[in-house]
């Protein structure tokens, strides 16, 4: 069944905090905010205005203070943490600025380590990161310690370790940040091949604008509210 543009989640009154007082800040304070299956989004706007908190409440590494996280219906504010961590390893890919690979091991290795945590079986687990480093351009690599590949190659090892569970969202956190614009752009146009393939949504934080151009919708944070964005950073 293709249920694209059907509601995956569903973010309702959303706030946030750090601090104690008398040195609270307030982060978030959204309204409802709707995350469609399929959907590409980049959020963007200047550092400190809680992008980051806002797509780690998303993918359940942090938790708001108050409000609701939906997932298609079901509050993942209700789960246990092992409950979450099997929400995380099937249902959401993460990539940030660091790739944040285990040195010392190959990238298939690397890309295996989601299914073996699901204890699927070593040869499917094996299949499935060899497909998907084919599928990032990396099958020449696939043996190569995550150490020696350049930057570039090393986020494709952290976009095929994200994806090869097939999940439902790619988060990305500043993907292309450390990367030269060569890189860079052909890492975005990774990304939206790879939407269009798979189907899965796709969240980036990114002040690269080249980037955020390419989603199909751009949000940013205002004194905590999610709005939308228009202009260019
Ligand atoms: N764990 C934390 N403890 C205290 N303050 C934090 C914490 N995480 C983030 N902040 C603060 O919250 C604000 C928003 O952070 P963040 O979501 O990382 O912003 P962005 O990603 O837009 O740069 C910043 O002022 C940051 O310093
Ligand atoms: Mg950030």
């Amino acid at each position: 069944m293709d249920d694209t543009g059907s509601v995956l989640m569903h973010l309702t009154q959303i706030t946030k905090t750090f601090g104690a007082p008398p040195e609270v800040i307030n982060i978030l304070d959204t309204s409802d905010f709707t995350i469609t299956r399929g959907m590409t989004l980049a959020v963007v706007g200047p550092s400190g205005i809680g992008k980051s908190t806002l797509l780690n409440i998303i993918g359940t590494l942090d938790r708001p203070d108050k409000g609701k996280v939906l997932f298609q219906d079901q509050n993942l504010l209700s789960l246990r943490q092992d409950q979450l961590a099997v929400f995380r390893n099937e249902r959401v890919g993460f990539v940030f600025q660091f790739h944040y690979l285990l040195q010392g091991f190959s990238a298939m290795e690397n890309v295996m380590i989601p299914g073996l945590i699901a204890r699927k079986s070593k040869k499917m687990v094996e299949n499935l990161a060899e497909n998907m480093l084919e599928r990032v351009g990396l099958a020449e690599r696939c043996h190569h310690r995550v150490e020696d590949l350049s930057g570039g190659e090393q986020q494709r090892v952290a976009i095929a370790r994200a994806l090869v569970m097939n999940p439902d969202m790619l988060l990305a956190d500043e993907p292309t940040g450390n990367l030269d614009e060569k890189n860079a752009d052909s890492i975005h146009s990774l990304i939206t091949e790879l939407n269009k393939e798979l189907g899965m949504t796709v969240i980036v934080v990114t002040h690269n604008m080249k980037l955020a151009h390419m989603m199909e919708k751009m949000v940013t944070i205002q004194k905590g509210k999610i709005l939308p964005a228009y202009e260019r950073d």
